[in-house]
This record gives structure tokens, sequence and C-alpha cells, in this order.
């Protein structure tokens, strides 16, 4: 073995002993609620496509996507060909960045590859060494990863503590350009961040406020805006970051201001600049499951009504699901064996749960993230608690 290859034995070796080693799964969501692993259906408490919205292109779609780009004369194949600076911006991008901005009420919207390339190449256009990032502690790793490479100072503050953010920002001298950043709904907790709150405190001390709505798109909002328009904050945060990976069942992600920033970021944001645009059948996609989730407003009240049901099942049978208010539901256990046993014992049961492990949460809060969609039925959740509780039972977690 060469010397690399011995030095990554030994690291994986010791992720192993911890119980954090990772793997990969092989599984299909299906339409109807269950998880495909090839050899068993499990209920889907797994994914993040929570409207339920059909992850396949059936024939008419796709006929209705390949006719749209025929007749606007562009290619329907799977390469856009280059960034969006040189030839690759399809008319899809335009037409569907238009409407999306209105839907969410600000001046203007950008199309990114995805979530991680949004964050990570936002907020180095937005700071930069001499400047200074209020993160959440609980943010994600896109978000962590984007501070980083801006090398501005970062400084985290606890989990929605205001208190102790006020403090950071009285600190900072008052001439340097601030960012606070914060996922709306936290992605291993189900917690909501206060965002009215951090509106005024960005205003109190003349910051920036950027907002990751990746778990609340599509579930938030009269129809789906996301968080900060169901709280009518929309003016007053500047940057809103969205995917189209979770709620939309589809894959990229935007970012939602104002027109000078849209201008700003296709010339300063690196993960724009320099990659190849979405394939534009994507583009057509997103947009037409976006209008799907709209005409289909009982999935959002499906989700946010068997979510509410769900979590209090879960407390009532002495689960410790932390701060959740949303479909994201954590069952906190602590152990890493633990938590991977109860994975393993729900499956055998027939629930698809994923074991959630430090780094991705902090030490001793190993967790089974459940993730509701709107396609499961009342019976196949009902049946899924009744498995939670005989296999919390058995490994005496309740
Ligand atoms: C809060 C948050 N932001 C960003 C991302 C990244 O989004 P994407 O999966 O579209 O890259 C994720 C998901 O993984 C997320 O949970």
């Amino acid at each position: 073995m060469s010397s690399m290859l011995q030095w990554m034995d030994a690291e994986l070796r010791q992720l192993e002993d911890k119980s954090q080693l990772r793997s990969l799964t092989s599984a299909s969501s299906l339409v109807d609620g269950f998880l495909s692993n090839q050899t068993q259906k499990l209920i889907n408490l797994a994914s993040n496509h929570y409207l339920g919205l059909d992850l396949q292109l059936s024939e008419e779609t796709l006929k209705r996507l390949t006719e749209q780009a025929k007749a606007w004369g562009t290619q329907v194949g799977l390469g856009s060909t280059s960034s969006r600076l040189v030839v690759g911006s399809d008319p899809a991008f335009m037409e569907f960045e238009q409407v999306f901005a209105a839907f969410k009420g600000t001046e203007s919207c950008l199309l990114f590859g995805s979530g991680f390339m949004a964050n990570s190449g936002v907020i180095p256009a937005l700071v930069g060494r001499h400047d200074v990032v209020f993160s959440d502690r609980l943010n994600h790793a896109s978000i962590v990863d984007g501070i980083n490479l801006s090398r501005a100072e970062h400084i985290r503050y606890r989990h929605r503590d205001l208190d102790q953010l006020e403090q950071q920002l009285k600190q900072v001298n008052p001439a340097k350009r601030k960012l606070i950043v914060t996922d709306t709904i936290f992605s291993m907790d189900g917690s909501l961040a206060p965002l009215k709150d951090l509106v005024t405190l960005k205003e109190r001390y003349g910051a920036m406020l950027m907002v990751d709505e990746a778990h609340s798109g599509g579930v938030y909002g009269t129809n789906g805006e996301g968080l900060t328009h169901e709280l009518g904050l929309t003016s007053q945060v500047d940057i809103q970051m969205g995917t189209f990976s979770k709620a939309y069942g589809c894959y990229g992600a935007y970012i939602a201001g104002d027109e000078v920033l849209r201008k700003y970021l296709i010339n300063k944001a690196r993960s724009f600049i320099y990659t190849t645009a979405l394939p534009p059948l994507i583009v057509l996609a997103i947009h037409d499951n976006w209008l799907q989730a709209q005409r289909d407003s009982w999935r959002r009240h499906t989700l946010i009504s068997q979510a509410a049901w769900f979590r209090e099942q879960l407390k009532l049978a002495g689960f410790n699901i932390g701060e959740s208010e949303c479909q994201i539901v954590p069952l906190i256990v602590g152990a890493n064996e633990i938590t991977v046993a109860l994975s393993q014992r729900l499956q055998q049961l027939g629930v698809a749960a994923v074991a959630i492990r430090p780094p991705t949460v902090p030490e001793g809060s190993a967790r089974i993230r459940f993730s509701l969609t709107a396609s499961i039925t009342h019976t196949q959740l009902q049946l899924a608690v009744d498995h939670i509780k005989k296999a919390g039972a058995e490994l005496g977690i309740i």
C-alpha cells in the first residue's frame, strides 16, 4: 500500500472505531411515500423532497419540456455547453428568474448550480479579509465553507442566541463591513431562525443579512415563498438563498434580492462565473415543479399537519426531539453506536431513517434525522411511529 493509502486507511479505521464511518446507500425514493433499497420497500422518512413532488420526469413532462425548448430554438440536451457568461444562458434561465423573483417579491433572482455552490460562492463575493461574518453555530457546512473561503473574520454565535450575537456585534469596529448569515430552518434540528430579531440587529449594527431558505422554501409562506416572505421581511433581508433540490424535488439553487445584487454576483461570484450552467432541461423541470407546487397547495398543508402530529407522537412517547418546529424532526440519542443501532433496527422494521453523527452534529448529540414528505399517508406514518417506539424501547432510549 502506498504511504498515501496507508494514512487514509488509518484515518478511516479511526472513524470506524468511533462509529463515524460514512458510506453510500443505494436507494430510490418512490412516489408513494416509500423508499426502495433493492431488497426492501421502506417507509421513507429520509428524503428531503418535502412536497412529495414526482421525482421522475414522466414522458408527458419530458415531451412538454422538449416542445418548450424547441419553440425557443434552443438545445434540449443535457449539456448547457458553457458558463452563463459565455454562451450557456439559455432563455429558460431568464424566463424562470423573472417569474420566480416576482413570486419571492424581490427585484431579481439568479440561478446557481446547487445550494452548496450558491453559499460557497456568494459569501466570498460579499465579504473579504477585512470584513466580519457572524454565523449561527449550527449553520450548514456550505455556509461555513463560504465563510472560510472569504477569509473574513468568522465569529460564531450559539444557536439562536441573540444576546451573544449582539455582544459580538457591539465589539466589532463599526466601520467594518459585516454580514450576519443564518439558515432559516436548521437542517439537522428542524429549529427556526429568529428572523425578526436578526433583522432588528442587522439594522441596529449596520450589517447585511443573508438567509438560507434551503429547507423552508416551498414549505413556508402562503404559496411556499419561504420563511422570510411568511414573516413579511422580504424587503429587510438583503440576500435570500434557496434551493430547488429539496421541497421542489429537483436540483439547483437561487439567490433572490435587488437587481444590483444580481448584477454584482454575475460579476463577482466565482461559483457562478467559473462553472458550466445548469442544463436547460433542469431549469425547465424546476419551473414545472414550482408551478405544480403552487397548484397543489394541499401538499404544503398535508406536510405541515402531518409533521405536527408526528412531533407530538414522538414527544408523548418520551423521545427527545430537540427544538424541532417543522418537517425535519431529529430524534436525539447521544451516543453514535446506539444511534446507528436504532437506524438499523428501524430499517429491519421497514422504516428508512438516517443516523446523523459528528462532525455533522456536535459531539454527543448523534441522532436520527426524520424528514417528512407530503406523499406519506397517515397510515404509513402511524405505522412508522409504532416501529420507532418499539425500536426505541428495545434499545433503552425510552
Ligand atoms: C441549509 C442548507 N443549505 C444548503 C444546502 C446545499 O444545497 P444543495 O443540496 O442544493 O447543494 C443544504 C443541503 O444539503 C442545506 O441543508
